[in-house]
């Protein structure tokens, strides 16, 4: 689902950036450390500061990255396009990413999932697409903060179906992952690394 003019200004400013960098992607890598290199996936990669952060902070070598809004992709395009081809962008949708299956050591979402009606779709496209071996992290909205009466009033998300901490880290299990690392933040933020077995 497509973000409104509200979240799209939340997403798209310094304050945001400095979140992601700072906060996000240091308690993804506590949580479930460094690449050795390879290829990495980011699903809904926004205007591209998580790509950047998996290069830089988590050390892949290559980062392939989509979008369902092709308005964040240029963004991204724009903001990536002194990487070269270390990076690949594209239009796309994290029910049916457009690859291989097996293809990447590792995967990021730094909080999209919950903006997909059908959630465990999504949970079910990126186990198909990482290697035996390779590690999903992730960093979610929960149903507490969706369901809040004031976001509601200026969010747009899906409202069927939403997942709590403990949804999401039973659906993947049920994709197949095997549980690293979770953390509940107030019952309404989460974070999740997890492997899909060798
Ligand atoms: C809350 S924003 C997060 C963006 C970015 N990851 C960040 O942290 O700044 C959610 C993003 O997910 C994208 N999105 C929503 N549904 C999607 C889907 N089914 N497949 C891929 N991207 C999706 C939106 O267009 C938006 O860019």
């Amino acid at each position: 689902m497509l973000l409104n003019r509200v979240e799209k200004l939340l997403m798209n400013n310094p304050v945001r950036e400095a979140a992601q960098r700072h906060v996000e992607a240091r308690r993804l890598l506590r949580m479930g450390g460094a690449m050795s290199g390879g290829k990495a996936l980011e699903v809904g990669c926004g205007r591209g500061v998580g790509t950047e952060l998996i290069l830089d902070v988590f050390g892949a070598d290559r980062v392939e990255a989509f979008d369902l809004d092709i308005d964040m992709v240029r963004r991204a395009q724009a903001r990536l396009a002194d990487r070269g081809a270390v990076v690949k962008l594209w239009e796309g949708d994290a029910t049916a990413i457009d690859s291989p299956d097996e293809n990447y050591d590792a995967a990021f979402d730094f909080g999209i999932i919950h903006h997909i009606p059908d959630w465990r779709a999504a949970l079910g496209a990126v186990f198909r697409v990482l290697k035996p071996g390779a590690r999903f992290y992730a960093e979610e909205v929960l149903a507490r903060f969706i369901h809040n009466s004031l976001w509601r009033r200026v969010l747009d998300h899906p409202m069927d179906d939403r997942f709590s901490h403990d949804q999401f880290r039973d659906a993947l299990e049920e994709a197949g992952f095997e549980l690293v690392q979770t953390q509940d933040v107030w019952g309404q933020f989460a974070w999740f690394v997890a492997d899909k077995p060798d």
